[in-house]
């Protein structure tokens, strides 16, 4: 189990966060895409796929603002291996609880980075033949050379800074943050 160092500079740390996206500017873009999922799913009971734990957050919000019937897992991954090696190896350390054979599929994730861990759960999660999938994104990062994957509902292109708050964290930190905002000294 991991050891977690309790940070001093954590005294202030509202203070050294610069906010890019306010709560009242993600939670209009949550209801947005609430509305379109709602549309696009009208007839359908969807089982909604969070990545743990970055978007629990963000699928709080959003299934709150759904219209239509859905049920709830959730997956956590970790990537391993040299970060200067793009393996595109990732390791699932919680899977799903249900089969999501014929189900209609729609994977929540806070950030898409490099792209790597998307790419990777599309893999995986279709090879368990389910009906449809499709990605609902918050967040996607302007990175090159990224994996490109087809996010059909996204929230915001955001620029290549390392930002927490709205579920992402800073070694577990900042989760709690109701906007989203970067770190101004360490990036
Ligand atoms: P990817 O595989 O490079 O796309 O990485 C995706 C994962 O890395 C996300 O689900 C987050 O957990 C984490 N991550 C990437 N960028 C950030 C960031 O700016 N802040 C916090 N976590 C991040
Ligand atoms: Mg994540």
């Amino acid at each position: 189990m991991e050891q977690l160092n309790s940070k001093n500079e954590l005294k202030n740390w509202k203070e050294s966060i610069k906010v890019l996206l306010s709560e009242q500017v993600i939670q209009e873009k949550v209801k947005e895409l609430a509305a379109i999922i709602s549309k696009d799913y009208s007839d359908k009971n969807p089982i909604l796929i969070a990545v743990l734990k970055g978007s629990f957050i963000f699928i709080a919000d959003l299934c709150r603002k759904l219209t239509i019937p859905v049920i709830f897992d959730f997956m956590a991954v970790s990537s391993y291996g040299d970060s200067m090696v793009s393996s595109g190896v990732v390791r699932i350390t919680k899977d799903l609880d249900y089969s999501i054979e014929n189900r209609d599929v729609l994977i929540i994730e806070d950030i898409i980075d490099s792209g790597r861990t998307l790419n990777y759960l599309i893999k995986n999660i279709k090879s368990r033949n389910p009906k449809s999938v499709e990605i609902c994104a918050l967040l996607d990062k302007d990175v090159p050379g990224k994996f490109k994957n087809k996010i059909k509902y996204k929230g915001f292109d955001i620029p290549n800074k390392f930002v927490v708050g709205y579920g992402l964290d800073y070694a577990e930190n900042y989760r709690n943050l109701p906007y989203i905002g970067y770190i101004e000294n360490i990036i």
